[in-house]
């Protein structure tokens, strides 16, 4: 006869740390098994015992917006540079930043099939990834047969989310196409993320900024200014509400934007908004760098001028953003990437990206919680649980509770780290954080049980990370607000 001692041994046990979801903190024991969170209260007992004294049992980070191992191609933001980081890096590299589940985008090009373009990102990522992954489906070309069929199929079949494009040649989709993927996405049970800049006013500022022989890095801000930000959110926003369909305003940089998003919730409009680190930590300034060195900080929509920032910390604090990605788009700063035509280039040319996988959590805890800007509920809400939510991971992912994947990071909140290039596990040759001193590191990254990452050292494998399915629930147009 098994004795209750017996049964009650976990695979795992956190033990002595203060356990905190988006909800609540409580200092209690994790009791895992079978990669599972099977138990949470005192004195637990484990094959495997893990001390968390004097440290932060969260949720793993869940990275909602980064992108890996996406094919050259011209007209696209990266103006056929090479990525950096395929699932085997990038994974790696989110795992060692405290992330659990990461969630690239599977890309579909023109004239492509959806279907096939969703298949050959599988194929990518199968067996190389450290931890968990779902796609968001990006849509450029939606066809008849993409949104009667090919859509719809693949939402059914755990991709709940689609990003489209107002900009980039080769990716934007005109406002009868974006009313048309809304349209297809509330049915199907897929929520749209969108990127809100305005192509024709774009284009029109780069070449006026080229006749002038502006090229420079520092340009790329005057070519995306505010205004076309603004405008094409307050589009956005227009065209969900035509829809009646959710959407999501990825990587919002400054305070037009936000007012638009502010003005659109305050009529009643389910519009959410996600925000990254270069909003908070890089300006203007960091695009003004000699030796073409500004192209490191060039990403789109770009850094803006430092009132911004306050603006963003703002929204942050007061819950205007739901989501904290860090669009991680790994370029390196040599001819495979920023440097691909040369260091004497127009801005246009310029792959538009900056890497972030492994700095985002720690930079917004630092910064955040540290600073006492944020408490630490609503720290796991950004880093980890509104993610899990809003793209349907939830609640297997995203919390610690009974039930859900034992996906944790045990977080050190005492300790210093100056970020430079050297720790980070990207294969990007720079980081824009260099030398910026923080608080607070995850320490222990464990997913589904399997302890991934331990103080600086890999445990984990490639191939341990699955793919995800994600669901959420179609919507009759009846269910608008
Ligand atoms: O500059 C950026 N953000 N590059 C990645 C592509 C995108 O639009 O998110
Ligand atoms: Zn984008
Ligand atoms: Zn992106």
């Amino acid at each position: 006869m098994m004795s209750a001692h017996s049964i009650d041994l976990f695979d795992t046990v956190i033990h002595g740390g203060t356990v905190a979801t988006a909800s609540d903190t409580a200092l209690c024991d994790v009791g895992i098994r079978n990669g599972k969170i099977a138990a949470l209260g005192q004195d637990l007992r484990g094959r495997q015992m893990l001390d968390a004294s004097d440290r932060l049992v969260l949720p793993g980070g869940i990275d909602a917006h980064c992108h890996l191992d996406q094919p050259r191609a011209q007209g696209l933001a990266s103006g056929g540079a090479l990525m950096a980081d395929d699932f085997h890096s990038g994974s790696l590299s989110a795992a060692f930043g405290g992330n659990t589940t990461i969630i690239p985008f599977a890309v579909q090009h023109r004239g492509q099939s959806l279907v096939a373009a969703v298949a050959d990102y599988h194929q990518r990522a199968n067996a190389r990834a450290f931890i968990d992954y779902g796609f968001h489906l990006i849509v450029s070309d939606p066809r008849p047969e993409v949104l009667s069929d090919e859509l719809p199929m693949l939402i059914a079949r755990g991709h709940a989310s689609v990003k489209v494009y107002m900009t980039y040649e080769a990716m934007r989709l005109s406002d009868r196409q974006i009313l048309d993927v809304l349209d297809c996405n509330r049915r199907a049970g897929a929520l749209t993320m969108i990127h809100a800049e305005n192509y024709e006013c774009i284009s029109w500022l780069t070449d006026r900024l080229e006749a002038e022989g502006k090229l420079a890095p520092k340009f790329h801000e005057d070519s995306r200014p505010m205004a076309i930000e603004r405008e094409a959110t307050h589009r956005a926003i227009t065209l969900s509400e035509v829809a009646q369909a959710e959407m999501l305003i990825v990587h919002v940089s400054g305070r037009e934007a936000i007012e638009e998003i502010r003005r659109a919730r305050a009529r009643g409009i389910r519009i959410y908004a996600e925000t990254c680190p270069q909003y908070l930590f890089l300006s203007t300034a960091d695009l003004d760098q000699p030796d073409f060195r500004g192209a490191m900080c060039m990403c789109s929509p770009p850094p803006r001028e430092p009132v911004n920032q306050t603006h963003v910390w703002q929204g942050i604090e007061d819950g205007l953003f739901d989501i904290f990605s860090s669009d991680h788009a790994p370029y390196r700063f040599d001819p495979s990437g920023k440097l691909m035509y040369g260091p004497k280039v127009s801005f246009r040319r310029v792959a538009n990206g900056i890497p972030g996988l492994e700095t985002r959590g720690p930079l917004l805890f630092s910064e955040g919680v540290m600073t006492g800007r944020i408490d630490l509920n609503r720290f796991v809400a950004l880093n980890s649980t509104n993610s899990a939510k809003l793209y349907g991971l939830h609640p297997r992912k995203g919390t610690i509770a009974v039930g859900s994947d034992a996906d944790i990071a045990i977080w050190d909140p005492a300790r210093r780290v100056t970020i430079t290039n050297d720790m980070l596990h990207h294969n990007v040759d720079y980081t824009p954080y260099e030398g910026r001193e923080i608080c607070g590191w995850p320490v222990t990254v464990i997913s589904r049980g399997e302890v991934v990452v331990h103080e600086g050292e890999l445990l984990g494998r490639a191939g341990h990370g699955h793919f995800v399915e994600r669901y959420r629930p179609a919507k009759g147009a009846a269910s608008w607000n």
